[in-house]
């Protein structure tokens, strides 16, 4: 039985650094992601992962909120708006492009990006900005292993993404609520470890429209609105790139973005969220540091003062 299912799950089902480098890998993608929904792929968990305790008990939250109830703005702004809206999209054919500080540029159709590439299942908790947050099975692969693809060179410092910018298939770009398209960043350490994720799936089963297909980035100990969905660029660069948020409300929401229960957002608290998908106001339980991940991450911000750098 997937793990998924199973009621007994804990905080140590949580995937964290050590299961996951040695955990077996369940597929090789080759071309599109087909399903494979009864892989139980955290079987024999190492239960030394004990980095994140407290109350903060892991259920993955059911399919139908992690695909019910979230931001994709390019869909609308209320949380329903994308399990409705999304349907438009097309993902066929996809292309990212890679280009800057690499060596192999290019415009890479997404079947091959996936080629070769070792997807797996990562159970992450994933902390929204406003304070909600869910449990996820992820299925995807590392994004170092497609940045050592293409060859980063030695003064690439970040890593740049974008959206799709396609207003004709996703309305909210048809208005000004953020600076199309959607961009995101992350400090190229940030990129290369081993948690941060390209996902290609949920749940066993290929990304829905509205959680960011086909490809979507996925970096746990970071508030939400890091992982950029339905990424079409890639770009190694020397600078620190602009994010859509951050360039909106800099006072609010800055580029690192690592979820910090004890630096408050400018508007409410973030020592607390609420669980989605547990009873009708949702569980709240505090809030962890880097969201449960301290130990795997703590050592990229070292010596940095995380209340100038939120
Ligand atoms: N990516 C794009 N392109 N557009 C968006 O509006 N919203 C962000 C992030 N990525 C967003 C995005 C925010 S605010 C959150 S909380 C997460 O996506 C939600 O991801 P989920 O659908 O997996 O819950």
């Amino acid at each position: 039985m997937p793990k998924w299912f199973r009621p007994d799950l804990t905080e140590n089902d949580v995937t964290p650094e050590e299961i996951y480098l040695n955990r077996r890998k369940f597929m090789k993608a080759a071309g599109v992601l087909p399903l494979f929904p009864a892989l139980a792929a955290c079987d024999g968990q190492d239960t030394s992962a004990k980095a994140a305790t407290g109350e903060n008990t892991l259920k993955p939250t059911p399919y139908e909120d992690i695909t019910g109830y979230n931001n994709f703005y390019e869909f609308g702004v209320n949380k329903s708006d994308p399990a409705r809206e999304a349907h438009r999209l097309t993902t066929k054919p996809w292309h990212v492009t890679i280009d800057g500080l690499v060596e192999k540029p290019g415009v890479y159709p997404l079947e091959d990006v996936l080629k070769g590439m070792d997807i797996e299942e990562r159970i992450y908790r994933f902390r929204c900005v406003e304070a909600w947050s869910m449990v996820i099975p992820w299925n995807g692969f590392m994004l170092r292993d497609l940045l050592k693809r293409v060859g980063v060179k030695p003064e690439a410092k970040y890593v740049a993404f974008e959206t799709l910018h396609r207003p004709e298939e996703m309305p909210g770009q048809k208005y000004p609520v953020l600076k199309w398209p959607y961009r995101e960043g992350l400090r190229l350490d940030e990129a290369m470890h081993p948690l941060t994720l390209l996902a290609t799936g949920l749940y066993g089963k290929p990304m829905p429209n509205q959680n960011g297909a086909p490809i979507r980035l996925v970096v746990p100990w970071k508030y939400g609105f890091k992982s950029i969905k339905s990424i079409v660029r890639i770009s190694l660069v020397k600078e620190q790139p602009p994010n859509t948020w951050n360039m909106m409300q800099p006072d609010e929401y800055g580029f690192y973005a690592n979820v910090n229960p004890n630096v408050s957002h400018p508007r409410w608290s973030q020592a607390t969220e609420r669980r989605l998908g547990e009873g009708l106001f949702g569980k709240r339980v505090p809030t962890l540091m880097f969201n449960g991940y301290e130990k795997e991450v703590a050592h990229l911000y070292k010596g940095m003062d995380l209340r100038k750098f939120y």
